[in-house]
Parts: C-alpha cells; sequence; structure tokens
C-alpha cells in the first residue's frame, strides 16, 4: 500500500505547506494550519462506462415513498428530527461540555433498543463502567444497548459491521481518530474525516448514526460547525448549566423543518421533555413589574410564549452599555435607536439590558415590539398588563410590520389565558377569529407606545 500523503493547510485562507508552520505566511492567521490528507489522483474517466446507480434517470421514474422512521421515545426528541429517526440518517448533537447530550442520547438509546432492536453506544470519553453509572441514575438496565469504548475509527467501523445495530452513537467525534492522518484527535482534519467515513457508513449500512460534538465558547475551530454541511441533521443544546431547561434547537434538517425546538428539564432522573413551554417560560413572571413584555414567537411549528426583560438605568460610566442575553445585540441597538428618535426617549445617557427569560435565544423579528414595549415600560417605570400579548416587527422609521401566523400565536396565547394582544395594524385588519382576545392593531411605535403603557 502506498503511504498517504498529508499536507498542512490554513483554515482562514487555504494556504497549503507541506510542513507545519505556526503562522500562515499567506493571510498572517496564528496557529490555524492543520493535516489534511491529500486526495486521491483523479479517476480515469476516459472510457468510463456509467453503470447501475448513477445514470440519469427521469424524476417521474424514481420510486418514491415516505422515509421510514422510528420513534426515540422522547416527544420532544423527534419533534426537533422532523417526527422520528430516519433510516440511514446522519444527526449530529452539538452543544457545551455538561450540557446532557450524552444523557439525552442514553435516554434516547434505551426506549429505541426496545422497540427496535440492538443500539451500538461508541463512547470515546467514558469507560463503559462509567456509562453503567449514569444508566443506573436514570434506571436504565438493557440488554440491547451495547456499549463500546473505543476511539480508532477503523476499528468502530469493523465491530459495527460486525455487531449490526440498528442505530448507532458516537459520543464525541472530537475523541475519534483515523490512522490515516497523523494530526491529534479534535484537529479540523481528523474531526472531518472521521465524520465523513461515519456519514458513508451510515448510509451505505442504513443504520441511523447520532454524533456527538462538543462546541467551545469560541465557536468555530475543530468544534461541530466544521460538520454542519456534511451531516443530514444539525441540533444544538442551548441554555446554561445554571438554567434546569434545556433547549435543543434544530439548525440544519433534510428531513424536516428547521428552528424547531424541544424543550427539556434536567432533572434527578435525566432529561424530561416539556409539553407546554409557554406555561413554564411565564412560570416565574413577577406580576405589575415594570420592564417585562410577552412575546409571541414561532419556533419552528410551534408557537411559544416568552417573557422579554429590559432594565433601563443611568450610566454611571460614560459610555453607555448595551448588553443582550437571549437576542441579537445589533437588533436591540436598533431599536433603541427607534426610540431615541421617534418616540423622543433619551436612552443616550442610560445603560439598557435586555434579557430572555428561562436562557433561550431568540431571533425573530416578532419580538421587536416585545423588545420595544419592554425597553419603554423600564424607561417610563410603567408596567405592562400581565394579561396583554405583544408581537410585531419594527422598521428603521418606527412603522409596524405584519408578521406570519397570527391565527397559531392567538390560539396558543388565549390558552394561556392572555386577554389582550397588541399587533401590527396590517395583520390586525386581516384577522377572521380573535380566540376570545382583545385586538388592538397598532401602525407605528408611538401608537404602540401609547397602547401598551397608556
Ligand atoms: P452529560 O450528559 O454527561 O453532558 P454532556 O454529554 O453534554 O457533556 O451530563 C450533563 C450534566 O447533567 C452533568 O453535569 C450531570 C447532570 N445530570 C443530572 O443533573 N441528572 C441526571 O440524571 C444526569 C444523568 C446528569
Ligand atoms: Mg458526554
Amino acid at each position: 500500500m502506498s503511504k498517504i500523503k498529508t499536507f498542512y493547510q490554513c483554515q482562514a485562507c487555504g494556504y497549503t505547506s507541506p510542513k507545519w508552520l505556526g503562522k500562515c505566511p499567506d493571510c498572517d492567521a496564528w496557529n490555524t494550519l492543520v493535516e489534511e490528507k491529500s486526495s486521491p489522483k483523479p479517476l480515469q474517466t476516459r472510457g468510463y462506462n456509467p453503470t447501475g446507480r448513477s445514470r440519469p434517470q427521469p424524476l417521474s421514474a424514481i420510486s418514491g415513498g415516505k422515509e421510514k422512521r422510528m420513534s426515540t421515545g422522547i416527544n420532544e426528541l423527534d419533534r426537533v428530527l422532523g417526527g422520528g429517526v430516519v433510516e440511514g440518517s446522519v444527526v449530529l448533537v452539538g452543544g457545551d461540555p455538561g450540557i446532557g447530550k450524552s444523557t439525552l442520547l442514553i435516554q434516547a438509546a434505551s426506549n429505541l433498543s426496545r422497540e427496535t432492536g440492538k443500539v451500538l453506544y461508541v463512547s470515546g470519553e467514558e469507560s463503559p463502567e462509567q456509562i453503567k453509572l449514569r444508566a443506573e441514575r436514570l434506571s436504565i438496565d438493557s440488554a440491547s444497548i451495547i456499549l463500546l469504548s473505543e476511539t480508532n475509527l477503523e476499528g468502530i467501523i469493523n465491530i459495527t459491521s460486525e455487531v449490526l445495530p440498528r442505530i448507532m452513537v458516537v459520543d464525541s467525534i472530537q475523541t475519534m481518530f483515523t490512522e490515516e492522518l497523523a494530526s491529534a484527535p479534535g484537529s479540523v482534519g481528523q474531526v472531518r474525516e472521521c465524520a465523513a467515513r461515519l456519514m458513508s457508513f451510515a448510509k451505505q449500512s442504513g443504520i441511523p448514526l447520532f454524533i456527538i460534538g462538543h462546541v467551545t465558547k469560541e465557536g468555530a475551530i475543530a468544534g461541530p460547525r466544521v460538520l454542519e454541511h456534511i451531516v443530514d441533521t444539525v441540533l444544538y443544546f442551548e441554555g446554561d448549566r445554571g438554567h434546569a431547561f434545556r433547549v435543543l434547537r434544530t439548525v440544519k434538517n433534510r428531513f424536516g423543518p428547521t428552528n424547531e425546538i424541544g424543550v427539556f428539564e434536567m432533572t434527578d432522573s435525566g432529561l424530561i421533555g416539556i409539553e407546554n413551554p409557554s406555561e413554564l417560560f411565564l412560570s416565574e413572571r413577577p406580576q405589575n413589574a415594570a420592564g417585562s413584555t410577552v412575546v409571541s414567537c414561532i419556533e419552528g411549528t410551534r408557537p411559544i410564549l416568552i417573557e422579554l426583560q429590559a432594565l433601563v438605568s443611568p450610566t454611571t460610566f460614560g459610555m453607555p452599555r448595551r448588553t443582550c442575553i437571549g437576542v441579537d445585540f445589533n437588533r436591540v441597538n436598533l431599536l433603541v435607536a427607534v426610540l431615541e428618535k421617534i418616540a423622543g426617549m433619551h436612552l443616550g445617557g442610560m445603560d439598557v439590558f435586555v434579557n430572555v427569560v428561562g436562557g433561550i435565544k431568540i431571533n425573530e423579528p416578532a419580538v421587536d415590539l416585545g423588545i420595544i414595549g419592554a425597553v419603554a415600560s423600564s424607561f417610563r417605570e410603567v408596567p405592562v398588563n400581565a394579561k396583554t400579548l405583544v408581537f410585531g416587527e419594527v422598521g428603521l422609521s418606527g412603522e409596524i410590520r405584519a408578521v406570519s401566523q397570527i391565527d397559531a400565536r392567538l390560539k396558543e396565547a388565549s390558552k394561556i389565558g392572555f386577554k389582550k394582544a397588541i399587533l401590527p395594524m396590517t395583520n390586525a385588519a386581516r384577522l377572521k377569529d380573535t380566540y376570545g382576545i382583545e385586538i388592538k392593531g397598532v401602525k407605528n411605535v408611538d401608537e404602540f407606545i401609547e397602547a401598551v403603557l397608556g
């Protein structure tokens, strides 16, 4: 067998070098050179005879049919997967260390092993004894969960071909390595190569594969980000370890909608799915406190009511501070500028803090009115009625623009017991059913502030 050639490539600009360098001579970035495998010689295409699968064929001639799905037994996980695990699909589960990735997948493995058959759980991080301890804590005891403590990719693929599980979990792609690359496990080259090999194995064998990947605070390098375009489905855990809530969000899905979220609570006995997140997110809401609004967001296919909080206080240092948790920083800056210019609120000498309760992240334009409402409420020190819901997009000249899926939003609010909704005039005018909620349509920010603060 010929020796496999490798080279070093700058992950920032693509410069290649036969040996490792600390600094890329081309773009001057430090520590960006990573070992890569050189691609094999291009195939001889002369005389290429298309056979079998790769022949072009008319769309109508392909026998389709629905993809086969298996339920994981965890409703919230099925939801983010688009209705269950698809055969031969590769799902990447990303998130900070310690957020609950292994816990969720061992729970899913337990349910799947009961329903479908053998589940192979490959761990490069924990010994079988450690996994057993966790399983005991979760009251999981199954002969159909096969544990394998291994980090060598070639070994894993060989063993999997022997065991032939119905489902496979690879706990942390960062610990896996292939013999073909000399670089350390966790480097971009290793992570990408291992994932690509596992992916092609899953596609050939039809075994659905879950890959766990850690994300570091800095994000990109060697994190699962480099894998996003390879795999079929990308799920990320949001929320921090301080909160008991965990949000699992679909960032990409070839078999279902994206931006779908599953909400879990971390308890002594593992992760428990929360069927009605709106109630949970609003449960600790202070009554009649200034600076709090409730907005309705569409996350994937379901509406969720979320509390937004703002605190406006005089700046003690020269530069006013803007701090945002859970919402886009630039969006908040923009809305503060709209309030200043259009509504005449002097926020230039004020620190503004905006927070989304429950550790969830939202980036939907419909929360604009909620942010404006919370900031204005805190600035004027006038509370917003606890039974009032707001949503709508705000433009730069203070106009309020229509948002989608009004019916779903109102229906959810009515279920939770909201009495009034302040929403864009265009939406209000087209509304057919009000679901027992008093509707107030507003055209611009001035009208909105009048309506919400009275
Ligand atoms: P873990 O799933 O190992 O996180 P990850 O694989 O994402 O690194 O563990 C998550 C945390 O949850 C860990 O700090 C312990 C805690 N935990 C519970 O609170 N309850 C439980 O039942 C389990 C198994 C873990
Ligand atoms: Mg883990």
